[in-house]
């Protein structure tokens, strides 16, 4: 997937305006806030996700401005594509190829986008909704129905939480709980399922990874943590009995603190190197190249999934990494169309054959 031309007007501190990337690398350079993230920002939205800085839609609206748009002609599943998306107002207007979408979730897989910032390489060390939020995203790009099996479970699990608090005043609310829990129980057990199914994949494409970046000394090893045995997860109508029942089992004990304690949404990753849990274990370097090898392997999963390279956005992610790491990351990710965001134009001329972007006040000039 290549990204032919973005053109924004209104998004954040960014002026009216153009740029026309090349099909390899991309560096974007320029002074603290200036408005390079917000530029890779911008191409993220794209992928259908939210914001990787955790935004609300208001926030991408330039101070003062009615609307920000954002119009991207992109190269795709052997054609010429195009999406545009626009916020005003507190709504977002989403089109595809021309066509309006009822939601920015239409537009996952479309345009795949794998993106790395000095927040994620924290991802290890975090709680678990980093990690999460990490794998969310990565199934939605290759399986866009996921978002919408994801936010239907989350409607399910404020529903029961609702209902959770109702029940003392209520006692013939139990029969309704029931069915709903028989519902929440469906839809956790696909999502569970699903994101097991991408960390298996994950786990043995990273660990190659890792065992290049540590030399063969390391063998990382990825696993989804959840209230079930992974064997009774691969039987879907067996993970659903189960589920039922441990929903009635701790009914009790939801309904005194009013919250759902069981599922997905409770559920992390388990990274370990060499059989330590790395999270406490681990070096900041041993972190850092785990999540190095979990997004190139993310960038990798997406290739072997959609048959097409996705784009690659790394965020000043390359002055936090040492040499040997830099190194490895690039060589990686090459072939790939990346927009390389950083400070100096040092580290720009070193990646040579780029195609160069300053930044400077919002405003972004080819050089
Ligand atoms: N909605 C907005 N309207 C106008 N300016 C904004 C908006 N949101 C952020 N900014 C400005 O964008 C700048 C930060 O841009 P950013 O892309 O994060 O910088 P950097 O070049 O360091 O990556 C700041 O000056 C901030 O005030
Ligand atoms: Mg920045």
């Amino acid at each position: 997937m290549i990204i032919k031309r973005l053109s924004f007007e209104g998004y954040r501190n960014l002026s009216e305006g153009k740029i026309f990337p090349n099909e390899a690398v991309n560096v974007v350079y320029g002074k603290n806030a200036q408005g390079k993230t917000n530029l890779l920002e911008a191409l993220w939205l794209f992928s259908g996700n939210r914001s990787f800085r955790g935004a609300k839609d208001s926030d991408f609206i330039g101070f003062g401005k009615e609307q920000a748009v954002l119009d991207v002609d992109f190269f795709s599943e052997d054609r010429i594509q195009n999406a545009q998306i626009i916020f005003k107002q507190g709504k977002k207007e989403v089109k595809l190829n021309g066509i309006k979408q009822s939601s920015v979730n239409k537009l996952m897989g479309k345009l795949c986008i794998v993106v790395f910032s000095p927040e994620h390489l924290s991802l290890v060390k975090r709680g678990p909704a980093e990690r999460r939020r990490f794998i969310d995203s990565a199934v939605c790009q290759i399986r866009p129905n996921f978002s919408e099996t994801l936010s239907e479970y989350n409607r399910l699990v404020t529903q029961r939480n609702a209902l959770l608090r109702d029940l003392p005043y209520h006692s013939d609310l139990a029969d309704t709980m029931d069915i709903w829990e028989e519902r929440l129980a469906v839809f956790g057990a696909n999502v569970i399922r699903m994101r097991i199914n991408y960390t298996d994949r994950l786990c043995s494409m990273a660990e190659k990874y890792h065992n290049g970046i540590s030399e063969g000394k390391e063998k990382l090893e990825i696993s989804y943590s959840c209230a079930f045995p992974k064997e009774l997860c691969s039987d879907r109508e067996a993970l659903i009995e189960s589920y039922c029942e441990k929903l009635r089992e701790t009914r009790k004990d939801d309904m005194k603190d009013g919250v759902t304690s069981l599922g997905p949404h409770r559920d992390d990753l388990c990274i370990k190197i060499n059989g330590d849990n790395v999270r406490s274990f681990g070096s900041q370097g041993q972190q850092r190249s785990c999540v190095l090898s979990m997004k190139i392997a993310e960038a990798a999963l997406i290739k072997q999934a959609t048959e097409q390279e996705p784009i690659v956005l790394l965020d000043d992610v390359l002055s936090e990494l040492d040499s040997r790491r830099q190194e490895f990351l690039l060589n990686k990710i090459a072939e790939r169309q990346v927009f390389i965001s950083c400070c100096e134009r040092a580290s720009a001329d070193r990646l040579k054959g780029g195609k160069l972007f300053y930044v400077e006040n919002g405003e972004i000039m080819a050089v």
